[in-house]
């Protein structure tokens, strides 16, 4: 059987499983009820400590998981790693997940110092304290207003390029010590870096284990994503909706290799650009600086009107990295890959209650 019978056989079973709208909908939740959902996780913040928190989630992590306790004393706010929700076949060292922690970071101090709790990230070990200093009130730093509209949009973009100023104010923006940013704009550089990317994804989906872990973290539809509070929802990757059944199905008999390699030359094409992120060493405390990095160069290009997207199958699949390095001059390990353009909103991805992540 081809692909096309496949899909052809595939839409049989949808059209079967389609037994009425009001079945349908009680399976899968509605937009409408995913979207009052989203904005309520992006409301205002009202400088309660629970509230920072809750825009300290916002942040960017790996697969959605959300790997963090935050413990909240009169001083400081700190972010621990939760390895109960580590992505041992992704991710066997822990590097995403350190990363993820520093994003949050970044939210955390942005949103604390906005709501006039000013004070500094402090990187100790494997964790991340915010420390409350009489430092001045920050209420007119311009990312605050993006950390609620950021997303990881893995859509195709329109191609036009980013003016330069644009270029040099994402990197200003970024500057965190001891990380590096590659800005990659020239196309035969973005297209060698296509082929690394389409490399890992072949890797990664010809691995069993991986897509077992991938699966595990899909949210077929809204009803699940708002019921677990975490993980890849569908229809923010631009996928259709589906009874959880179903969308296992498709996930095991449709996701096919060569589609998703034309998927992701297509929309590395359509990007402006790739950024590439590189620490000086490898380790937690590293890692943890990346993150707060890249959620400052998310939060500036969500600021500029830009959207972005990881395509991390060149750091993940750890064969390819000397390449990737060798591509951008240096000898050291890269640790994160975006892509950047102008494009589409998607809806956006599940979180957590605060009181989910909070250690008493
Ligand atoms: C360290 C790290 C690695 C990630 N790797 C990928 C990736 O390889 N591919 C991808 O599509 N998204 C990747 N993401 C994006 C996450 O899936 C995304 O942040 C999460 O699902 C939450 O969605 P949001 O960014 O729209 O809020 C990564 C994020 C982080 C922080």
């Amino acid at each position: 059987m081809n692909r096309r019978q496949i899909l052809l056989g595939a839409s049989g079973v949808l059209a079967a499983a389609a037994v009425g709208a009001g079945a349908w909908r009680s399976a899968t939740g509605t937009m409408s009820a995913y979207d009052d959902y989203s904005a309520r996780l992006r409301a205002p913040l009202s400088g309660e400590i629970a509230d920072l928190i809750r825009y300290a989630t916002l942040a960017a992590n790996g697969h959605n998981t959300q790997p963090w306790r935050f413990a909240a004393a009169a001083d400081a706010i700190t972010i621990a790693p939760d390895l109960s929700r580590r992505t041992a076949v992704v991710d066997p060292d822990d590097h995403h997940l350190f990363v993820s922690l520093g994003c949050a970071a970044t939210n955390l101090a942005i949103a604390a110092a906005a709501s006039g709790r000013p004070g500094e990230v402090i990187i100790d070990g494997p964790t991340a304290r915010y420390t409350f200093t009489n430092g001045r009130r920050a209420d007119d730093d311009p990312l605050l207003a993006a950390i609620v509209r950021r997303q990881s949009t893995r859509a195709d973009y329109d191609g036009r390029p980013v003016p330069p100023g644009d270029l040099a104010a994402l990197q200003a923006a970024s500057v965190v010590a001891g990380v590096d940013l590659a800005i990659i704009t020239a196309p035969a550089a973005i297209a060698a870096i296509r082929d690394l990317v389409i490399a890992g994804n072949g890797a990664q989906m010809r691995d069993a284990a991986f897509m077992r872990e991938l699966k595990s973290w899909i949210r077929f539809n809204p009803r699940s994503a708002m019921e677990s509070g975490d993980g890849l929802l569908a229809v923010a990757s631009g996928n259709p909706s589906l009874p959880t059944a179903l969308g296992g199905f498709a996930f095991d008999h449709l996701f096919d290799t060569a589609a998703e390699n034309e998927r992701y030359a297509r929309q590395i094409a359509s990007s402006a650009g790739i950024a590439v992120f590189v620490a000086e060493q490898a380790d937690p405390a590293h890692w943890i600086r990346v993150g707060q990095a890249c959620q400052r160069f998310a939060l500036e290009a969500t600021r500029l009107g830009l959207k972005l997207a990881f395509v991390n199958q060149p750091v993940e699949v750890a064969a390819l990295r000397p390449e990737l390095a060798r591509l951008i001059g240096t000898t050291r390990r890269p640790d994160l890959v975006l892509r950047f353009g102008y494009g589409p909103s998607l809806p956006f991805s599940p979180r957590r209650p605060v009181e989910d992540v909070i250690s008493s």
